[in-house]
């Protein structure tokens, strides 16, 4: 079981309890749900992604002035509640299963919104698509994200997603593709793995919202320019 991450709340009049709603109580409730949802999930989306996109979150967002710690915390816990990848491409079926758990406990309506809302902002989109969030802890939410799909935990992620769906390692007769729309990264039947750096995972360090998660994120492209290197190398028969 994963250790709790420890965040105070400001008590107001009522105590922890705000227009019905107890934030510990929801956090943890909602912890509970995403272990149940996803534990043992082998695509790479399975609840220690979310246990480390929820770390990487509360770090960026303490150095980040104004963030609502409450719905950062919230939407990197659901962030990945119904991934679309593994839903028949249904774009729609995250932010609607947040919806429906936010719902059931009582979350006020404003949390809800901007919660589900960064669900829907946060996703890749393709090479040639910008998709930056738009509000502050959406900014946050994302940058965690994307920090957990690179570096050495990126390149395992993405081994472990191109087994599960039947993609080679390698192939250099089949070139990357950068893709222009959403439609196209989405209906895209998915090349060799080693592609899918050049699609997506080499080009994330340029785009991170926030100075801490840029950071992090130049160490670990390094390592990942490195593993490619040796990669091919071995590849090659030169080392
Ligand atoms: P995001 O949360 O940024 O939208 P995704 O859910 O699309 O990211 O992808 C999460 C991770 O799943 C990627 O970083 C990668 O490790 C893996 N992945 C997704 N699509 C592919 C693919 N076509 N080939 C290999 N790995 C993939
Ligand atoms: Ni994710």
């Amino acid at each position: 079981m994963a250790t709790r991450v420890q965040i105070t709340y400001s008590p107001n009049l009522f105590g922890e309890i705000v227009a019905g709603m107890d934030k510990k109580q929801v956090i943890n409730d909602t912890e509970d749900y995403v272990i149940n949802e996803l534990s043992g999930e082998s695509s790479g989306h399975d609840w220690w992604h979310v246990y480390r996109v929820r770390n990487n979150a509360m770090e960026i967002a303490k150095s980040e002035k104004g963030a609502d710690l409450f719905v950062v915390e919230l939407a990197a816990l659901l962030h990945d509640i119904a991934d679309y990848k593994l839903h028949g491409g249904d774009t729609t079926i995250g932010p609607k299963t947040a919806r429906k758990w936010l719902n059931s406990k009582n979350v006020e309506k404003d949390v809800t919104n901007h919660v589900v809302k960064i669900i829907e902002e946060i996703d890749f989109k393709g090479a040639g698509v910008k998709s930056v969030p738009t509000t502050l802890e959406g900014k946050i939410v994302q940058d965690a994200d994307k920090l957990d799909a690179i570096g050495a935990i990126g390149i395992a992620r993405t081994f472990a997603f191109g087994g599960k769906f039947g993609a080679e390692i390698y192939n250099p007769g089949v070139k990357p593709v950068l893709h222009k729309s959403f439609k196209a990264y989405k209906n895209s039947k998915g090349g060799p793995v080693i592609n899918h750096f050049y699609e997506k995972l080499l080009l994330l360090k340029d785009r991170m919202n926030t100075k801490s998660a840029k950071r992090i994120a130049i160490a670990r492209h390094k390592y990942m320019e490195d593993f490619l290197k040796r990669f091919y190398d071995e590849w090659d028969g030169r080392s």
